[in-house]
């Protein structure tokens, strides 16, 4: 387990915002984070995207080994969503670039279960998404295996879309089916419109990109929604 979440691997299961980079302005992509972590967000998420599992060609390990020491002195996390084909050929790339959970797609892999071990045996926290499409249960074969269960609320593969209005029941199953170790992840189109919702269904961690990095004060738009999101948990 990565030094950070041996610390507390708990921190996981608290109700975060999870700011993602995919939209932030990568001109300044230091800068961006150090607002957002300076405003309170203490888990980043990176967008990762093959052109292949997904039609968008996005950021890889040089990205995470980058920003690793940015975010880990400010004892923060980096959460890596491989929207990639076959994830288990990369997992120790991203680990040993500084990566702390990694998440793979059930739909990108035959080895879900081997991909998760490994993610594991790298020292990371392992999550595993499903798609819009995939059914819930595909979680119960892994369920020993996972820190984290990532329920898209969008089709991967691009920022800025609409939140599909039908997850907010599958929240609710997914939440339903998982032990309460795991922390239940949702991402795409989560703004201060969709996120309590989202957190009164069952999940802890918000991950948002548009919302954030979009607005014309990113570390206001960051703040809003985690007062929201506190909000909706009281
Ligand atoms: C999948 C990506 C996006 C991104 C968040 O395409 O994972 O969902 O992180 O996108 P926003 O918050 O802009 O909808």
């Amino acid at each position: 387990m990565s030094e950070q979440l041996r610390a507390a691997p708990a921190r996981l299961l608290v109700p975060e915002v999870v700011p993602s980079l995919l939209a932030a302005d990568f001109s300044r992509l230091a800068e961006q984070v150090d607002l957002v972590m300076a405003a309170g967000a203490r888990i980043l998420q990176i967008d990762v995207m093959d052109g292949q599992f997904v039609p968008e060609i996005t950021m890889g390990p040089l990205v995470v080994r980058a920003l690793r020491d940015l975010v880990h002195e400010r004892g923060g996390l980096l959460d890596c969503h491989l929207m990639v084909e076959r994830p288990e050929r990369q997992i120790d790339s991203f680990a040993a670039a500084g990566a702390d959970v990694i998440t793979i797609h059930a739909e990108a892999t035959p080895h879900v279960h081997y991909a998760l071990q490994q993610i594991r045996e790298a020292g990371c926290a392992a999550g595993l998404a499903l798609n819009p499409g995939t059914a819930l249960e595909v979680v119960e074969p892994v369920v020993d295996l996972l820190d984290l269960c990532l329920c898209m609320t969008v089709n991967p593969g691009w920022g800025g879309q609409a939140h599909i209005a039908s997850s907010t029941d599958r929240i609710r199953r997914l939440r339903n089916l998982l032990p309460g170790s795991i922390a239940l992840q949702v991402d795409g189109g989560i703004s201060l419109a969709t996120i309590e919702g989202a957190a009164r269904a069952g999940a802890n961690l918000h991950v948002a990109g548009t919302s954030v990095f979009g607005a014309p004060e990113p570390a206001a738009a960051f703040t809003a929604l985690r007062d929201a999101l506190l909000r909706a948990v009281r």
